[in-house]
């Protein structure tokens, strides 16, 4: 395999300017990176990174970088790479990347396993497709490895699974799971960038329609949020009752999928969930419907099934692929069932990701200082780390908070006071 492999070389220049736009709304990790350069943390470490490829990554690998770790970056999806994003990283950093948009899946895990022949001691995985391989087919890397990172939902399900069976072999923080990630990438970030993936792709009026958002996580409720603010009818569906409490309680009307399938104009699974929208719901939707997911694999919409049911399919627009059923009915299937964020638009805004990348960077230093004492598991990141960058990310809005008197932490602490 070549020392890296991107598309097109040409377009460095281009992607430096957006990667350059992008560090602009990165403040917290700009505070990271200078300190990094000093304090040099992860000087000498190899870091294997598997993330989708856009401005923001750029950013967290330049401040890998500037830590003194020799870094090297694949894509987390086969459609989610910016190939001159990819392109600068080689060009102007010397970070080889192995990454091209539209890439085969056969592509993708070349691309992956060129990742780890770099012999990681730090894995960054977003869906855990790095660290799965190194189990299954890579074993020997096990002996260099101290630990690694996640960045998703669905990635820090299966790595919690493995810890379960007792098959992870190294230990990981879970990003995801910091209240500076899911409470803002998530919700923000996905609502936000999944409407523009689907407005990019279709150019649809979303007011006036019915728009069924599947799941009601920290995804979904970002999502519905804003398909409601562009004037859509919401239709939430829902297997936990709390979540489909609280999403009726958000004003939405929550229903069964198969009855949210014969109304909906527009679909959307955010649900990590395999199947969410099968083959009956296929049969029962109108004419028209347009159908996507932003969940992190292409295994919420069963494509296979909808490839039985119809007789004809075509590339309508970019990243719109119309399906002809036999009753003539056409069903519009937005970026092959991929996160249709990162497929048709650019993913997040820098500014959520801001801090969720602060949280792989700090957690990158924290497992390279502490992985000897930390066994194999999947940790959740320090509550530490996860208030400094809330208080960094405050700072730099410009937005001042309160803090306790001495009075009132004492209040708060004790017991005795009551009525
Ligand atoms: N597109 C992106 O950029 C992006 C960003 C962050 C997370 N993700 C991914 O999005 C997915 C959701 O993440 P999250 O943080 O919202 O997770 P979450 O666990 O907070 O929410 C998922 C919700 O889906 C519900 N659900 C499960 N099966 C269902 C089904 N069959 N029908 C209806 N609802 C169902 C669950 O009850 C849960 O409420 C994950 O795959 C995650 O990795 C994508």
């Amino acid at each position: 395999m070549e020392k890296y492999d991107v598309k097109d070389m040409s377009q460095a220049e281009g992607g430096r300017r957006r990667i350059d736009w992008a560090e602009r709304e990165m403040p917290v990790l700009r505070l990271i990176r200078e300190r990094f350069e000093k304090e040099k943390p992860l000087k000498g470490i190899r870091v294997s990174a598997c993330l989708h490829v856009t401005t923001e990554t750029a950013n967290l690998m330049k401040t890998l970088q500037a830590g003194g770790a020799d870094v090297v970056l694949t894509a987390s999806n086969p459609l989610s790479t910016q190939d001159d994003v990819a392109a600068s990283l080689v060009a102007h950093d010397e970070i080889p990347v192995f990454a091209i948009k539209g890439e085969s899946n056969e592509v993708y895990y070349k691309h992956l396993k060129a990742a780890l022949d770099h012999k990681p001691q730090l894995t960054m995985d977003d869906g855990a497709d790095l660290v799965s391989t190194i189990h299954k087919e890579r074993r020997e890397l096990l002996n260099d490895i101290i630990g690694g990172t996640e960045e998703t939902t669905t990635g820090v399900i299966r790595l919690r699974a493995m810890a379960a069976d007792k098959a992870l072999n190294f230990p990981i923080i879970a990003v995801n799971d910091a209240m500076t990630k899911h409470f803002f990438d998530n919700r923000y970030g996905t609502g936000q960038s999944t409407l523009d993936g689907i407005i990019r792709a279709t150019n649809v009026l979303l007011a006036g329609k019915t728009f069924v958002v599947a799941g009601y996580g920290w995804c979904g409720r970002g999502l519905a949020q804003r398909a409601r603010g562009l004037g859509s009818d919401v239709v939430v569906t829902e297997v936990d009752p709390l979540k489909a409490l609280e999403a009726v309680m958000d004003g939405f009307r929550v229903m069964p999928m198969q009855d949210a399938a014969k109304i909906g104009d527009v679909f959307c699974t955010l649900t990590g969930d395999l199947n969410v929208i099968d083959k009956h719901h296929f049969e029962a939707m109108k004419e028209g419907a347009i159908i996507s997911n932003s969940g992190h694999f292409n295994v919420e919409i069963n494509i296979p099934a909808l490839e039985s049911l119809s007789t004809s399919k075509k590339l309508v627009r970019p990243f719109v692929e119309q399906y002809e059923m036999k009753d003539g009915r056409r069903i519009y299937l937005l970026g092959e069932g991929r996160l249709i964020n990162l497929a048709a638009a650019e993913g997040h805004p820098a500014s959520v990701m801001d801090m969720s990348f602060a949280n792989q960077a700090l957690s990158a230093e924290y497992m390279v200082r502490n992985a000897a004492s930390l066994s194999k598991a999947v940790y959740t990141v320090p509550e530490d780390i996860d208030r400094e960058i809330a208080r960094l990310k405050l700072e730099a809005m410009g937005v001042v908070v309160d803090v306790l008197t001495p009075e009132q932490e004492s209040y708060l602490n004790s017991w005795e006071e009551g009525t």
